[in-house]
């Protein structure tokens, strides 16, 4: 049986394979994310959980999917639970696929109405060796998994036994998703595409006198009208001294010429994030001291992503951003001594305080193991991480005036293929010639 979603079915099967390897079967139990209110009887846009996502491709809420793991292959049901048809619902909230269209289009074998979960799910755990499911991710979640084992243990003097093992199935999933299949690169590869002209148009378009939720608008206007609905988080579109805060959000201060703007934006396109950071200047050209800073982070970045390949450890990149950065920092005489010793001392640090990336997919800061036994994670094709480091300059005593207030970063999305890696976001202008081009026009 092959239909649109039998890579989720084959994602799901993966799982199965994994709970009989680890307890001899079982059954794991997924929920999806709850709606969240904003305020009084209105919404945030609905975001379904990731790992629920990954595993079903099923956009509604109030949905859980269950997966029932016999000992043997073959002994095994894929079960979604989810909200029923509803002419009356239907009408005021939009469409709904009920439980018969739902199993039917999204592969599972049997489907039935969230109002059944609660018997389901005792009925089903009873004599289990294992529940594998998510725990201190949603209260409500927390909450029905604890009453389902009470429910299965009040049973006991008829016999039945009540899962020993509560194992996180949000481990298995997570080793699955950081190894990102074809179909996964296809939306992510897209996702990329419309955040680099998202940057470009912000570049283009960006100039003096604007708010910086003016430039903000420019780049929800591409996202949006390549069909990219979402932010894969809010942007960040921060000038002047805002460079510096490295989570800014206001995005409200008028901007003048000569300051230097750092965007970090990326949409999510069908559930998948990009990434990505330019710092250009506004009114067209970097300064002498913007262009010494972005000079240097910038070969920093062009080292670390030279660093990405596989089979290398995923700190070697931070190694060498540590390292490029500290040397030109001492270069700079904005830290004193030799590479060594600033490196040992950690003095870059008041510059450069962050990582020089993280996994990238579903979602922005995405799941998977850095360390395994405290050693570096090994890079593998098919993995996807953000090369991003930077250098902030807030107004300090042992720092010459005409630094201050100076931010930079530059960040790309990386793919590790078979013999290296590729710049999922390399059509985004980065070197000084190519962005003051383009700001200039
Ligand atoms: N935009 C979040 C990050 O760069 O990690
Ligand atoms: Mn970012
Ligand atoms: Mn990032």
């Amino acid at each position: 049986m092959k239909h649109a979603h039998h890579h989720h079915r084959e994602r799901r099967a993966r799982v199965v394979a994994e709970m009989r390897a680890q307890t001899g079967g079982g059954l794991a139990a997924v929920p999806t994310a709850p709606e969240a209110i904003r305020n009084a009887d209105t919404h945030y846009p609905y975001r379904p959980d990731s790992h629920f996502y990954y595993l079903s491709g099923f956009p509604e809420a109030d949905a859980v999917m269950v997966l029932v793991a016999g000992r043997e292959a073959g002994e095994s049901r894929q079960v979604l639970f989810c909200r029923d048809k509803s002419p009356e619902r239907e009408t005021w909230d939009g469409f709904r696929y009920g439980p018969d269209a739902a199993r039917e289009i999204f592969g599972f074998d049997e489907a039935y109405s969230i109002a059944e979960l609660a018997g389901k799910l005792a009925e089903w755990s009873c004599d289990q060796p294992a529940l594998y499911t998510p725990l201190g991710l949603y209260a409500g979640w927390d909450h029905a998994i604890t009453a389902t084992l009470n429910e299965v243990r009040n049973r006991v003097r008829t016999g039945i036994a009540a899962p020993e093992t509560v194992i996180d199935v949000r481990s298995a999933i997570a080793a699955m998703r950081l190894v990102k299949d074809a179909g996964e690169l296809g939306l992510m590869r897209r996702a990329a595409e419309i955040s680099s002209s998202a940057h470009r148009r912000a570049m283009a378009r960006a100039e003096p006198n604007w708010y910086e939720y003016q430039v903000e608008a420019e780049l929800a206007h591409e996202f949006l009208r390549f069909g990219a609905q979402a932010v894969a988080y809010p942007s960040i579109v921060a000038s002047g001294p805002n460079a510096c805060v490295l989570h800014y959000r206001e995005n409200n201060r008028q901007m003048q010429a000569g300051d230097l703007l750092l965007i970090d934006a990326g949409c999510e396109f069908q559930g998948y994030a990009s990434d990505i950071t330019r710092t250009f200047p506004i009114g067209g050209a970097f300064n002498g001291a913007q262009k010494a800073i972005y000079e240097l982070v910038l070969a920093a970045q062009l080292a670390c992503i030279d660093a990405v390949a596989p089979g290398k450890p995923f700190h070697d990149y931070h190694k060498v951003a540590e390292r490029v950065l500290a040397q030109g920092l001492i270069d700079l005489k904005l830290c004193e001594g030799s590479l060594d010793a600033v490196l040992e001392s950690g003095a870059y640090k008041q510059f450069y305080m962050h990582r020089a990336g993280h996994w990238l997919g579903l979602d922005v800061h995405d799941v998977g193991l850095y360390r395994i036994d405290g050693e570096s994670r090994t890079l593998e094709p098919g993995m996807v991480l953000t090369v991003e480091p930077g250098c902030y300059i807030r107004p300090a005593d042992n720092v010459p005036e005409e630094f201050w207030d100076i931010g930079v970063r530059i960040e790309d999305d990386v793919l590790v293929t078979a013999h290296g890696h590729e710049n999922l976001t390399a059509a985004t202008p980065k070197s000084v010639a190519e962005v003051e081009a383009l700001c200039a026009r």
